[in-house]
């Protein structure tokens, strides 16, 4: 994996999503050069145009891009996030027959131009998507993942941060599972700080009802900034190019990103979410994260929710 310094990552869609997480590479100074590839010519070329037009205000990271799908080349993060988008109302697993064809069709391609590449899906059904691309794509699991529930986890630490008046960079929580309807918070090893978030404010702050609240929150956030906006793009770009710099930068970061999980709790052949390592040399699930034996079961339960609609495709 390259250094930051002589970095390519290439966003493919220049829908809001794609648009949004090229917005916060540049900003953020996640890669060199940030490359923008839609089968829409006229779409992604004036995204770039004005994406290039603010790189003034940001760092030395650059931007071009089009339809031709030359201009991944040699990158060495592609994060994927062209398809359909959830209409209000519609769940992830919906988008699941037509986002799979598209990727049936974009993969081989990119694949041809950047063999080397690790694959990052964002596309929805995120989970369900990373299945499908590791078995078209033959590459070992740990360079073909999916952004899963770092944003979900993002959502729960702004929530608890919020309750317990304290920096979201001091919770320590994690969404696992599908990033999707059957996603749930490891409670069992959340903190702040220090302090077990069961006992935090000497155990009133956060009591059942107010866990299952917040759990209902986070699960249901997209749909609420569905209905409202239509869609939802700055949280996840922000959190795809996060994860590309943890890739890039050779980070060692632990993040709840989803990968073909191997003998994991039980889990077989199916991507979820759960705590792992991402660095240059791709994602590695922690094995030691514990898991109440609730916790357990509600991870095999989004494990066969994602099994039904990996069959019900053909995978
Ligand atoms: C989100 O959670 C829709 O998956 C997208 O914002």
């Amino acid at each position: 994996m390259a250094e930051i310094e002589n970095s390519k990552l290439t966003v493919v869609g220049a829908g809001s999503v794609g648009a949004s997480l090229a917005y916060a590479a540049l900003i953020r100074g996640s890669a060199r050069h940030v490359a923008l590839y839609d089968i829409n010519a006229a779409k992604a070329e004036a995204e770039v145009l004005d994406l290039a037009h603010g790189t003034q205000f940001t760092g030395s990271s650059t931007i071009t891009g089009g339809a031709d799908v030359g201009v991944i080349e040699g990158s060495n993060v592609i994060v994927i996030t062209a398809g359909a988008k959830q209409e209000p109302g519609q769940s992830r697993l919906d988008l699941a027959g037509t986002n799979v064809r598209i990727l049936e069709k974009l993969l081989p391609s990119l694949l041809e131009q950047a063999p080397d590449a690790t694959y990052v899906l964002v596309t929805n059904p995120c989970d369900v998507l990373t299945v499908v691309a590791q078995k078209i794509s033959g590459l070992p699991s740990h360079r073909v993942f999916s952004s899963g529930t770092v944003l979900d986890t993002s959502r729960l630490r702004v929530l608890l941060a919020r309750r317990a008046g304290v920096a979201t960079s001091s919770v320590h929580a994690y969404i696992v599972g599908e990033h999707g309807d059957t996603e749930f918070p490891l409670w069992s090893n959340a903190s702040i700080g220090t302090v077990p978030l069961l006992d935090w404010g000497g155990g009133s702050v956060f009591a059942a009802d107010e866990l299952d609240d917040i759990a209902a929150e986070v699960r249901d956030a997209a749909y609420a900034v569905i209905r409202g906006k239509g869609a939802t793009n700055y949280a996840i770009g922000l959190s795809g190019a996060r994860i590309v710099e943890a890739l890039l930068q050779d980070e060692h970061a632990v993040m709840p990103v989803s990968t073909v999980l191997s003998d994991y709790h039980g889990i077989d052949g199916i991507a979820l979410s759960v705590p792992s390592i991402v660095s240059a040399s791709g994602v590695r699930p922690i094995r030691e994260t514990p898991f109440s034996a609730q916790e357990e079961s509600r991870l095999r339960a989004s494990g066969d929710a994602l099994r039904t609609s990996l069959a019900s495709l053909g995978y």
